[in-house]
């Protein structure tokens, strides 16, 4: 059975006392129901560390990174390697998410770099994907996204992949208060599957864990979570407050 998640990507939002405080929130609510699924939270850089000794003896809620560099150390300012990471007891970092890619110019090919490093410190990455406005307007969505997977994870042995988290983000989603319909999602993810049978075979493909990701609320979560290969979601705005972000944890069938 492969593995359901939800994580929160708080992006560059929460003060460190913040972040704390949202974090013990979520904990304290989900100690008393625990979750059968994985919880991952993803502050910014500087608020690892603290929370790795907040949730030190919790089992269900795991920590990402929402960057990383692909080099282990050097004359890199600024960046911050997969072995720091590691030696924080970091579990997941997200790369390829779409703000990287326009904002930072992020290319497939970095992104490649960055999930090989992720995988060979053993943390999972979360490799995000997904299409602009005018390529879905087109009905080229397919095509697009079966490019960036094909560039950033086909190089990945059949064992690699099976470390892999895929989250599928369509860029006109991230943000904008329009989600995708359960049935975009479906389709994407059902299409993301059978691109990782055809590469890697039925098994890696079968125990990939898919989330859906742009717009995920309280009121659509459990509409899109029900499709069959949608298996969690990456949240933004909404992972910022502990209620609405438990209300998403708590939509996800166990
Ligand atoms: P929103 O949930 O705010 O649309 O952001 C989605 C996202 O980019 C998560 O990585």
């Amino acid at each position: 059975m492969r593995k359901k998640i939800v994580a929160g990507n708080w992006k560059m939002n929460k003060f460190l006392t913040e972040g704390i405080q949202l974090t013990v929130d979520i904990l304290v609510e989900l100690e008393r129901n625990p979750p059968k699924h994985t919880v991952i939270l993803c502050p910014p850089f500087i608020h690892l560390s603290e929370l790795s000794k907040v949730l030190k003896e919790c089992s269900f809620i795991k920590i990402g990174a929402q960057n990383c560099y692909y080099k282990d150390s050097g004359a890199f300012t600024g960046e911050v390697s997969v072995p720091m990471l590691a030696s924080l007891g970091i579990d997941y970092v997200i790369t390829g998410h779409s703000e990287r890619r326009q904002l930072f110019f992020e290319t497939d090919e970095i992104i490649a770099q960055k999930v090989k490093a992720i995988l060979a410190h053993g943390l999972k990455p979360i490799f995000c994907c997904g299409e602009p406005l005018d390529v879905r307007e087109k009905n080229e969505h397919l095509n697009y996204v079966s490019n960036q997977v094909q560039k950033s994870l086909f190089n990945l042995s059949q064992q690699e992949i099976k470390s892999v988290v895929i989250a599928y983000e369509p860029i006109w989603a991230i943000g904008t208060g329009v989600n995708a319909s359960p049935e975009q999602a479906q389709e994407m993810h059902l299409f993301i599957r059978n691109l990782l049978k055809e590469k890697f075979g039925n098994e890696s493909a079968d125990l990939t864990t898919i989330l859906y990701g742009g717009s995920v609320k309280s009121e659509n979560a459990a509409t899109l979570f029900s499709k069959p290969d949608v298996d969690g979601g990456l949240i933004g705005g909404a992972s910022l407050q502990a209620s609405e972000f438990m209300k998403i944890v708590r939509s996800l069938p166990n």
